[in-house]
């Protein structure tokens, strides 16, 4: 039998490269704990890539991310882009979710303001995700919806952005109320991978 030399060895082992095109902290915690059965190697987006966020829709944006980073390092590159959308402010923020102001706290603030006295508290957090191939190719993309109420006080220290605010509707715990476990099966971003992560096992496993 032809016996494979330790280079050949090396490469036959070698991961695939996924990036994740995002920035942002607390997303990336939790992309690592949802796609630990990926067997990927995992990377962040290079710092000098700068994508636009200006398109019209979340799932444009995501498009626009992923395409971005997989042209560049032509490698695979995820993408999501995801927001609140509040019913009685017409959806809003929406797709402008993270410059709806300076920071999170603001942001919390403004929401509270915008929604003072203001019976109907509905809202929901979606998201879309998208692969893209190293060509900078459209490989499969999904969307997921979390629905619940925005608070009258922030409750809970977990989490990032809007997840003190946002209480969902079956549990009635916010978002930084929840372990990561629980936010793994009730969040917007985790309905939304779920539904790819079988094409991710299939490109990389
Ligand atoms: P993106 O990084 O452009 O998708 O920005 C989404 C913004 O929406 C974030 O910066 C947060 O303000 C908000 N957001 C999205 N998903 C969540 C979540 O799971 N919890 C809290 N806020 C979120």
């Amino acid at each position: 039998m032809e016996q494979r030399s330790d280079k050949e060895y090396s490469w036959a082992i070698m991961k695939k490269i996924l990036y994740l095109a995002s920035k942002n902290n607390g997303k990336i915690l939790e992309y690592k704990k949802m796609l630990s059965n990926v067997n990927c190697q995992f990377r962040l987006q290079p710092k000098s890539i700068e994508v636009q966020e200006d398109g019209l829709s979340f799932q444009e944006n995501a498009f626009k991310k992923a395409r971005q980073v997989s042209k560049k390092t032509t490698n695979y590159a995820i993408a999501d882009d995801s927001g609140l959308c509040i019913n009685s402010l017409d959806g809003a923020p929406g797709i402008y979710s993270s410059r709806f102001a300076e920071n999170d706290q603001k942001r919390i603030k403004k929401v509270l303001n915008e929604l003072e006295g203001v019976h109907n508290r509905e809202a929901f957090f979606m998201a879309s995700i998208c692969l893209f191939s190293p060509k900078g190719e459209l490989i499969i993309s999904s969307e997921g919806r979390c629905d619940g109420n925005i608070l009258f006080q922030p409750r809970g220290n977990n989490g990032f952005g809007y997840d003190p605010i946002f209480e969902e509707k079956t549990t009635k715990l916010t978002f930084a109320e929840m372990t990561n476990d629980y936010k793994e099966i009730y969040s917007h971003r985790a309905r939304a991978l779920k539904k790819i992560i079988p094409c991710l096992m299939r490109i990389f496993n």
